[in-house]
């Protein structure tokens, strides 16, 4: 097994302070269960301070009140050579999250910042992997968008087509591992789209329908710990086979919105 080796990472990430299920955009919400704001937060604090311990730098974007899913700062932009393109969101309960994402890069000094016409939500949807990105489809990020994608991130972009309401995003269904890895669910994406992952990346780890749905796949990998929540034992199991370092955490009062690991994490890529 080749050594893997840890690439030190730049995240952003936004405190849940205000994080609630008071309405309904994917199937993982119930605002008629009562949410711990409380344990929300220690979590997310955890994980924050995990970042921090393993040598990642981590930046803040205030919450604002009245956005209980902007915790999910993954899913604000996708930024590659310091060039930032802005989510635009699909449901009218996160739109204005974006202009507060737009207004944090041009406070941050990233001077080409954009947003697509159509839908996109950012890391949600586009995943960077070595010099390629994967975009999923079919319940957020419009296709048009890859498009748009492609030609301001100036990247090859692959389209992947989602089928299963509860992965509505790519992330919930496939995590980047390094630059040439991934690991994913077949079950959330369609025939040709599977097609398209097994040419692209044969060796990849395939992950079981448990592990999909406990949010396993929505993991951040440094290229050697991956960070993954701790119910998908299985996958750490095929991870550590792999030469990582798999790192579990619970994240389960964010699970109430359909978000973990990845979605609390926006990578700034310089
Ligand atoms: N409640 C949020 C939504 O449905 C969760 C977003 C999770 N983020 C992610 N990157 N998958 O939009």
């Amino acid at each position: 097994m080749s050594p893997r080796t840890a690439r030190p990472r730049h995240y952003l990430m936004c405190r849940p302070a205000h994080f609630t299920v008071d309405y309904s955009i994917n199937p993982w919400m119930d605002p008629a269960k009562p949410t711990d704001n409380g344990a929300a937060l220690a979590q997310w604090e955890q994980l924050h301070a995990l970042f921090l311990r393993l040598g990642h730098t981590v930046e803040l974007i205030d919450p604002l009140p009245g956005l209980p899913d902007m915790v999910f700062a993954a899913n604000g932009a996708t930024v590659v050579d310091d060039k930032v393109l802005v989510a635009r969101f699909r449901y009218q309960e996160r739109v204005a999250e974006a202009p507060a994402f737009a207004a944090w890069f041009r406070q941050n000094g990233y001077r080409e910042v954009r947003q697509t016409t159509h839908s996109n939500e950012g890391e949600g949807d586009l995943l960077v992997v070595g010099e390629r990105i994967l975009a999923g489809s079919g319940f957020r990020t419009d296709r048009r968008a890859h498009a748009e994608a492609a030609e301001f991130l100036d990247r090859e972009v692959v389209t992947l087509e989602l089928t299963d309401p509860r992965y509505y995003h790519l992330d919930t269904a496939l995590a980047v591992l390094s630059d040439t890895e991934i690991m994913y669910y077949p079950g959330a994406f369609t025939p040709d789209s599977r097609a398209v992952l097994e040419r692209l990346y044969p060796d990849s780890i395939q992950a079981t329908a448990a592990d999909a749905q406990v949010f396993g796949l929505n993991a951040v990998s440094d290229g050697e710990r991956v960070i993954l929540p701790e119910a998908a034992v299985h996958l750490a199991e095929r991870l550590r086979a792999r030469g990582f370092t798999p790192i579990g955490v619970n994240l389960t009062e964010l699970l109430r919105a359909g978000g973990s690991v990845k979605c609390c994490t926006l990578e700034l890529r310089h």
